[in-house]
């Protein structure tokens, strides 16, 4: 891992083993962008980008009619210059000027790297783990500084980069946009991958060649959205999930964000993420500083599976929280699908006790537990006991679970408050309204103004208090509305567009204060499902509710989306009732498992109205989950089927190569049945796998190589897991 800076040719050359990433100095003013992708041993510019005078440019330097800020692969380019397309910053003076100047001034390379205040970032446990660049950019007129931060990584193919803008000047300036990176490519024929989706429909992949426009991408509901993700990736149009080239930009952020596409009228390429812009205007006063969150940047020269084997391991080792981020995570069982709203503590522990005899290890009680919360219609905010529901006290009650060996979990929606709390009676200006109006009400609720300390004060206080009383082990994190009415009492008129991002640092500072008291809480991020599951979450909170859908074969397109960039570790997965409660599909309860292995493994349903065979079943179920757990949550990830397919198959092989469990999902059986071949991946060509379940053994390179006939599923829904134990040398 090196940054070297060539003074002869002005370029920084950023790289590792795996990747190389070059920027370049141009008129000693302009920073352009000159490589990314396999490692380069040297950079000296046999590909360069030819310019030449043409028509409609604007020229910085009128001598030089060749060289124009609107075809130039620009690294960060602003809006007034003359370059046309999507611009990375736009700032504007109080008189509303516009026009901003930057160019470049000089740099830093350093060991290691800063951490970001109050925004989440990929964690560097000690300076040998990587090494910064900051390239410093001056307008000097207006005394401002725009520092682009570099990070590489020891052995990852990743690159992380920041900006940040600095007043050092007297008078204030507003931040209409600030991108986290910004990035032209000089070959712009690139097909573009792209998230989509809505509550119980995460994470649909969308891949469509990239025409000469611009593709936008983003939320602006004040969190990251099940509509779309902070992601964009680029393949060629030959890539498929095991070869060709791909590469995958995403951001640690939670809040409203946007993201470009642009090929230009010349055919380069340039992509961006960042906060979003639209409802966002930043007042940045003389000696303050705006960070923008951290991007993480990615490349593959094999396919979307090691693509997304490269974010899996980044997220494991440096983005979760360290306390869990290796731990195998318990078994638990829900009551919400069960139970909904009725719940009291005899029937919860009548739940406990099945689930104590069936293997269970964590009981999470769900929606419903506090002071009056018999409906989504109220409560929110008050975050007590409701003693009507447990007359012997909360402190009691969980003492009994724990009593039957399991661990208790809780769940919050913190962010909320229902009209009808005392909460609200109490403090109606805690929340995000502007005065004029009612608000407006989703789900009968309102979002807390997280700006305000006070509000952030009263949560850590109060989901401290709950978390100590029922020495709670698990905490979900629920947030199911987007945010509306945006206008906060506690912020001055000139900053009513800071509003979103500040709510999303008020959140990170609550999320950061509660898991530093409580180090040991498995926190499990969760907005109706995966409507907030991105990298910034994931800093705080190890594991995140993947979807509410907990049908398992509208989970097959979920799951495998968010495989693109989540490990299993990160996803929460429930086997649950039948008919399903969002689809009415009858799943057999074997396959409705297999799925729910592709992850960490959670029940949502009423067991103790199952029948023994069912109860029988589901022990073994957790009993065989545990003998491999580690592989499921830790196993590298191989998609071997496109979402779309008839038949699924995920694969996925522990870390130390000796375990392969392959998982094979048929959605609808066919009266033109084709024998499925399924073709292994990764294995060790020279060694025998055996089934453990037939005895079969087969080398390594025949199950890659001809492939594993998949005898007859017969039936809608069906599913089969096979388990392969590498053969010891003799
Ligand atoms: C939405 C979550 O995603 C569900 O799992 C459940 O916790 C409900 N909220 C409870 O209101």
């Amino acid at each position: 891992m090196t940054i070297e800076y060539n003074q002869q040719e002005n370029t920084f050359h950023i790289s590792n083993q795996h990747i190389s990433y070059v920027v370049g100095i141009e008129k000693e003013t302009y920073l352009v962008g000159k490589y990314f992708g396999k490692k380069l041993n040297y950079f000296n510019g046999s590909r360069y980008h030819y310019l030449y005078d043409r028509g409609f440019c604007s020229n910085p330097d009128n001598d030089d009619k060749s060289f124009s800020l609107d075809t130039i692969l620009n690294e960060f380019p602003d809006s007034q210059s003359g370059d046309f397309r999507t611009p990375a910053y736009q700032l504007e003076g109080l008189d509303g000027d516009p026009v901003t100047r930057f160019s470049y001034q000089g740099y830093e390379i350093h060991k290691g790297k800063e951490k970001l205040a109050g925004l989440p970032y990929v964690r560097v446990f000690d300076d040998s783990q990587a090494e910064s660049l900051i390239i410093h950019l001056k307008d000097s007129v207006r005394q401002l500084e725009l520092d682009l931060t570099y990070t590489i990584y020891d052995d990852q193919p990743i690159i992380t980069r920041s900006a940040k803008l600095l007043n050092l000047g007297q008078e204030p300036v507003y931040i209409k946009k600030l991108m986290s990176y910004n990035l032209d490519f000089l070959d712009g024929d690139w097909e573009v991958v792209t998230l989509y989706g809505s509550h119980i429909n995460e994470k649909n992949l969308n891949r469509r060649p990239i025409q000469s426009d611009l593709i936008k991408i983003g939320s602006t509901r004040g969190t990251s959205s099940p509509q779309s993700s902070p992601f964009i990736g680029l393949v060629k149009d030959d890539t498929t999930e095991n070869s060709g080239e791909a590469y995958g930009f995403t951001l640690m952020y939670s809040g409203s964000f946007e993201g470009s596409i642009e090929k230009s009228q010349y055919g380069t390429l340039r992509t961006q993420l960042g906060i979003q812009s639209k409802n966002f205007k930043w007042l940045l006063e003389p000696e303050e500083v705006f960070q923008a969150p951290e991007v993480i940047l990615t490349y593959s020269d094999k396919g979307l599976n090691k693509l997304s084997q490269g974010f899996h391991r980044l997220f494991v080792n440096q983005v979760m929280n360290p306390q869990f981020a290796k731990k195998e995570r318990p078994i638990l069982i829900n009551s919400w699908e069960g139970h909904y709203f009725d719940i009291d503590e005899d029937n919860l522990y009548e739940l406990a006790v099945e689930s104590h005899k069936l293997g269970f290890e964590l009981f999470v009680i769900d929606d419903g537990w506090f002071k009056k919360r018999n409906s989504d219609r109220s409560s929110l905010g008050d975050w007590v006991f409701d003693d009507k529901k447990f007359p012997s006290g909360f402190e009691k009650f969980a003492a009994r679970i724990r009593a039957l060996n399991l661990k208790l979990g809780i769940w919050f929606e913190p962010e909320m408050v229902s009209p009808d709390s005392e909460l609200y009676r109490h403090h109606p200006n805690w929340v995000i309204k502007s005065w004029r109006y009612e608000p407006i009400l989703s789900r009968n609720q309102l979002v807390l103004d997280l700006t305000n300390p006070n509000v952030r004060e009263y949560l850590v206080d109060s989901i401290s208090n709950v978390i100590e009383e029922g020495e709670v082990s698990y905490v979900k994190w629920d947030m199911n509305r987007h945010l509306t009415d945006l206008y906060s009492v506690n912020l001055g008129a000139a900053q009513q567009g800071e509003l979103s991002h500040r709510y999303v640092l008020g959140l990170y500072d609550i999320l950061e204060r509660l898991t530093q008291r409580f180090p040991n809480v498995i926190f499990e991020n969760c907005s109706s499902g995966g409507g907030r599951f991105d990298a910034g979450m994931l800093y705080y909170m190890p594991q995140t509710w993947t979807s509410d859908n907990t049908d398992a074969i509208a989970r097959l397109q979920i799951q495998n989306g968010t495989s693109l960039l989540f490990p299993q570790v990160a996803m929460g997965n429930h086997v649950s009732d039948i008919p399903n409660h969002q689809l009415g599909r009858l799943t057999p309860l074997e396959t409705r498992f297999n799925v729910a292995c592709a992850g960490n493994l959670g029940y949502e349903l009423d067991l103790v109205r199952l029948s023994d065979e069912e109860k029988a079943a589901i022990k073994s179920q957790i009993t065989f989950y545990k003998k491999y757990r580690k592989t499921f949550q830790f196993g590298k990830f191989y998609r071997l089927s496109s979402a779309n397919d008839n038949i699924i198959s995920w694969q996925i092989v522990s870390q130390d190569g000796n375990q392969v469990i392959l998982i094979v999902v048929q959605k609808m059986t066919s009266n033109i049945y084709k024998v499925p071949i399924i073709h292994l991946q990764g294995l060790d060509e020279e060694v025998f796998y055996q089934n453990i379940e037939t005895k079969e053994a087969f080398c390594g390179d025949e199950l890659m190589y001809s492939g594993l006939t998949i005898p007859r599923m017969k039936g809608d829904c069906t599913s089969k897991m096979y388990v392969f134990e590498k053969l010891k040398e003799e």
